[in-house]
């Protein structure tokens, strides 16, 4: 791991001599990883949002286990973004607090491994939030696949950012209201159904030669569509929530800070974890109180709601924390942001391995001094 580690800040010095280049670090998993990005069309659903009615065309970037990270003989660098998007995000990033980011954006890589794996690897899919983008999530969903599981993030069209096709045409965020959401939140279920199929289709670039066992986590909207998605299709085995308040069921909209919601019960196994502002909060104790089976909620000190995405991460890299505004840390906390990938990515990973491979970890029973900014709010 020390060689990895020194190869990679080789490896990132050796490129930013060239194009200023910045290597995200390699995770603490196992596994090297390597990323691919696809468009995947669903033909037989036309986009409830598309004004032209065209069909659902969903992209998504897949992380794919390889070689042990110490063995790899080889490290190559994939890009965060694709330049045009990297310059489309620029107003989200700036309201999060992040002005003129596109720059940094466009240095930022991430490191793979190309090599064979003949482990048949769990899939765990990754929904983000409400109008973020499943590139700003790359880094924890490799950190995650690191683990040994094929990590699928879905771009979901008119919520997600901007989405930028294989084609070049480019697809933006919709205006949402607050009322439509339950609505949004059934078609990225229907989504995630569509991807869990494709994996079993021969003809399809998601195709996996096994019949893997499949879960699903998301940050916010992406935390709710998760539940959807395990309560919808019984192939999801289990839910994942970062910060997310339950719509899809029957949300009511009693003004813009109070929600209510019909909650059926829930009988997946499900980790809720958020940020301590909203532990009491946005309909979290109705969600956790719905799942009938093995659960979890937990608290992250000192977050808030985009320190379970890569955000802080991305900042922290360049170091630019200092320089930005307040609303900065207002969003992104003020744990660093390597540390918010590794204690989310560890958590993540240690519920998908319980649930999807039978593997026991202790970071699940309790509280412990190796991740001590972890509060255990319930556990039954
Ligand atoms: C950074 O962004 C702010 C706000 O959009 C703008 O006023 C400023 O000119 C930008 N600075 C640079 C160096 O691009
Ligand atoms: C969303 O609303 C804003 C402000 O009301 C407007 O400027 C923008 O064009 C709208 N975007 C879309 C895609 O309708
Ligand atoms: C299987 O994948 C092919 C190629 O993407 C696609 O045309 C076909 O509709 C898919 N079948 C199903 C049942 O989704
Ligand atoms: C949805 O919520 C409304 C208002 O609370 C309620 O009248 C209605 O019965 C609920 N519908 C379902 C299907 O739960
Ligand atoms: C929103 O509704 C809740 C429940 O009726 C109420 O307690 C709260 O004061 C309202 N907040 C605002 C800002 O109107
Ligand atoms: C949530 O509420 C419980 C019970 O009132 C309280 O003990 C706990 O400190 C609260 N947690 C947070 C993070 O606010």
């Amino acid at each position: 791991m020390k060689f990895t580690t020194l190869f990679l800040s080789l490896l990132a010095s050796a490129l930013a001599q060239n194009d200023a280049a910045e290597v995200l670090p390699q995770p603490q998993g196992r596994y090297a990883t390597d990323i691919q990005t696809l468009e995947v069309i669903d033909y037989s659903r036309p986009d409830p949002y598309d004004p032209n009615h065209g069909p659902r065309k969903l992209m998504v970037s897949v992380f794919t286990p390889t070689v042990l990270a110490k063995d790899c003989s080889h490290w190559e660098t994939y890009p965060y973004t694709p330049p045009l998007t990297a310059e489309l995000l620029e107003p989200l990033f700036e309201t999060y607090g992040w002005p003129n980011s596109t720059s940094y954006i466009n240095r930022l890589r991430l490191p793979t491994c190309a090599g064979e794996n003949n482990d048949e690897f769990p899939v765990v899919l990754f929904s983000h939030g409400l109008t973020l983008t499943r590139l700003l999530s790359s880094s924890q969903a490799q950190a995650v696949a690191a683990q040994g599981f094929v990590v699928i993030t879905i771009d979901q069209p008119y919520d997600a950012s901007v989405i930028e096709y294989p084609d070049g045409t480019v697809v933006k965020a919709r205006n949402w209201t607050l009322a439509e959401l339950d609505g949004d939140v059934q078609t990225r279920a229907q989504d995630v159904s569509f991807l869990v199929t494709q994996l079993a289709n021969t003809s399809s670039p998601l195709h996996r030669p096994y019949e893997p066992k499949v879960a699903m986590f998301g940050h916010s909207l992406g935390g709710a569509s998760s539940v959807q998605a395990a309560y919808d299709d019984k192939r999801i085995l289990a839910a994942l929530d970062l910060d997310g308040s339950p719509y899809g069921f029957n949300t009511t909209v009693i003004n813009a800070s109070t929600v209510t919601f019909t909650l059926p019960t829930l009988t997946a196994p499900f980790l809720l974890f958020n940020e301590p502002s909203f532990v009491n909060n946005s309909g979290m104790p109705d969600l956790y109180a719905a799942f009938s089976g093995w659960k979890r909620h937990l608290a992250l000190e000192n977050s808030f709601h985009l320190t379970f995405t890569d955000l802080p991460l991305l900042v922290d890299t360049f170091g630019l924390r200092g320089s930005l505004p307040d609303t900065f840390e207002a969003y992104s906390g003020t744990i660093p942001g390597l540390r918010a990938r590794d204690v989310v990515s560890e958590f993540v990973g240690a519920f998908m391995g319980k649930w999807l491979k039978g593997e026991e970890s202790e970071v699940l029973d309790g509280p412990s001094e190796e991740w001590e900014e972890v509060e255990f709010v319930g556990v039954d």
